[in-house]
């Protein structure tokens, strides 16, 4: 059965094919990982911070989709230079209108890049132990989601050995 192509932008397959930033950054200040290993969509966010709260560096590795790869990339081009707290504000649906839109079925992987990308910062404020005003208590949507993808994709894989033992 042959599979019909997603409707990707030519930004995004641009971007698929040459991602800015992709690798691991051995000197992070913090990283973050969003998504299940098991289930292969999975994301880490590295980000090199100064003293003044300010992103001079950021990479991020990916095993999600094109659609990861290029939000992830524009991601991280993005917050280059970014206070912290600019750098909370980035959507995903901004970061969706930067790749030219995702197709519906990738929204989550927009999601993915954000949230690992907010889990990255609320990281650092926790190792320094200290919590910004302007940094919410509650989780936000982006992180919400990359947690439900975790739940999910941990569900699937015990039906998966469970189903697995039953053969
Ligand atoms: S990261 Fe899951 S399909 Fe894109």
């Amino acid at each position: 059965m042959s599979r019909v192509p997603l409707p990707y932008s030519q930004k995004i397959l641009e971007l698929f094919r040459n991602p800015k930033n992709l690798g691991k950054m051995e000197d992070a200040t913090v990283s973050a990982v969003a998504g299940n290993p098991q289930c292969g969509d999975m994301i880490t966010f590295y980000l090199k911070i100064n003293d003044q709260d300010i992103i001079e560096k950021a990479t991020f590795e990916s095993y999600g989709c094109a659609a990861n790869i290029a939000t992830s990339s524009i991601v991280t081009e993005k917050i280059k230079g970014m206070k912290l707290e600019d750098a909370w504000k980035i959507t995903w649906k901004s970061v969706a209108e930067e790749v030219g839109g995702l197709p519906a079925v990738k929204f989550h992987c927009g999601v993915l890049a954000v949230g690992a990308l907010r889990r990255a910062i609320r990281a650092y404020y926790q190792k320094k132990q200290q919590t910004p005003v302007w940094l919410p208590k509650e989780l936000t949507f982006e992180e919400k989601q990359a947690l439900e993808e975790e739940e999910l994709a941990k569900i699937l894989a015990r039906r998966m050995r469970t189903a697995e033992e039953g053969t």
